[in-house]
């Protein structure tokens, strides 16, 4: 029989006189533990996907029509059976981070899925597995650990990034030598463009009204112009601008055609361009560089010209910190925008600008409008005229 002793009155009494400042130390030491640990949420999160966990509850869930039950989970996963007891130690962070829920099946308790890992289900047409996977493959972590000496080492400033400290080129240039690393990629950025262009359609249907020509400027594999051709039949052409490698072989069919070519150079004259996830790659130069040539390829607002661009517009601080920074919805939406930002800056030299910055851009080269549309979760759909 073990036997629970209470503390004494006298530590009691000596606890709370000493209590605020311990509590403040050891709230400060949490609080480092908390951060030195958050790359586990992210670890774990992947360890699950690469193990199919989501996928196999799902099934288990709809087969049965109730939770699954560790007894059940550990049976069905394609490990090592001596590792088995470890599992449910896996699934108490998950279900913490809010991607499993536990449910009662009558005497018993069995794991079901939140709607976060049912967007990490395979059959999922929105499946943001292939992101996951992009953002925690060592090519993509390893220059994380170079931070620090990119910071201190005597390297051009433009468009010098840890990346490059790590691999010595630019995630392009890499991707452009490494088919592995160049799917990866692009089956990143597809699973991005099948979620934005539903949510596109569904949302900011009324932005492509009207528009005869496109051309969607760095637009991959082309998801997204292939949904909107569909979705929108005055589209009568769309033009995929990307690098050489990524469009080779890619076949272009009665509306839409691929181009390979850069386009900092040159791009094709159109109505409206598109631009979705690029100009956050890059720093201010290389944007008005790039806004310019876009300029040059569309006619004026009173003609019908636009540049629609898809990226983030990071909240200021009073947004996050209204109800005293208790609404942890934008707590967390905020810490995301700022993620994505350390994210370019250390991989592409890109950054995610709030408004101001945006606007700064935008007049530097040469429009003179711009509506924002915040429709798109943490990112926006932004149009930009010139008269
Ligand atoms: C973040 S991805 C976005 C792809 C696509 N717009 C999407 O959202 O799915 C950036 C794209 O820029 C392309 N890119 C990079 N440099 C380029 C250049 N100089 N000219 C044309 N495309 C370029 C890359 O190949 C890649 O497809």
């Amino acid at each position: 029989m073990v036997q629970h002793e209470f503390i004494s009155p006298q530590r009691e009494t000596d606890l709370q006189r000493n209590g605020d400042a311990n509590n403040e130390l050891l709230s400060a030491q949490a609080h480092i533990w908390n951060s030195t640990f958050s790359f586990i949420n992210s670890i774990s999160l992947k360890c699950a996907v690469q193990l199919g966990i989501p996928d196999i509850i799902h099934q288990h869930v709809n087969q049965y029509h109730q939770p699954m039950t560790l007894h059940h989970l550990v049976n069905a996963l394609p490990i090592n059976p001596a590792k088995s007891q470890f599992i449910h130690r896996l699934m108490r962070i998950l279900t913490h981070s809010g991607f499993f829920q536990k449910e009662k099946i009558g005497e018993e308790e069995g794991y079901s899925l939140t709607p976060s890992s049912k967007l990490l289900l395979k059959d999922n047409p929105l499946c943001q597995t292939p992101f996951l996977m992009l953002n925690l493959d060592p090519v993509s972590m390893n220059p994380w650990h170079h931070l620090s000496q990119w910071f201190q080492e005597n390297s051009n400033v433009d468009g010098s990034t840890a990346f490059v400290t790590c691999h010595g080129k630019s995630p392009w240039e890499l991707s452009g030598n490494e088919p592995r690393l160049n799917q990866l990629f692009n089956e990143a950025m597809i699973c991005d463009s099948r979620l934005v262009s539903k949510l596109v359609i569904e949302n900011c249907g009324d932005v492509f009204l009207g528009l005869n020509s496109m051309v969607d400027v760095a637009g991959g594999s082309g998801t997204m112009a292939k949904a909107m051709i569909d979705a929108f039949p005055g589209l009568k052409i769309i033009i995929v601008l990307d690098l050489p490698y990524v469009v080779d072989g890619l076949k272009s069919c009665d509306n839409l055609t691929f181009v390979g070519g850069n386009m900092f150079q040159a791009i094709p004259p159109a109505d409206a361009i598109f631009l979705k996830w690029i100009l956050h790659n890059w720093g201010d130069k290389e944007c008005v560089q790039l806004l310019e040539k876009c300029k040059e390829a569309i006619p004026n607002k009173d003609n019908g010209g636009k540049v629609i661009i898809i990226d983030m517009v990071v909240m200021k601080d009073h947004q996050q910190e209204r109800n005293n920074g208790t609404n942890i919805i934008d707590h967390e939406a905020k810490e995301t925008q700022l993620f994505f930002d350390m994210e370019m800056m250390v991989l592409v030299a890109g950054i995610e600008r709030n408004e101001e910055e945006w606007a700064k851009l935008f007049s530097e080269a040469g429009f003179n409008h711009y509506k924002i549309t915040p429709l798109l979760g943490l990112r926006s759909l932004i149009e930009l005229y010139y008269y």
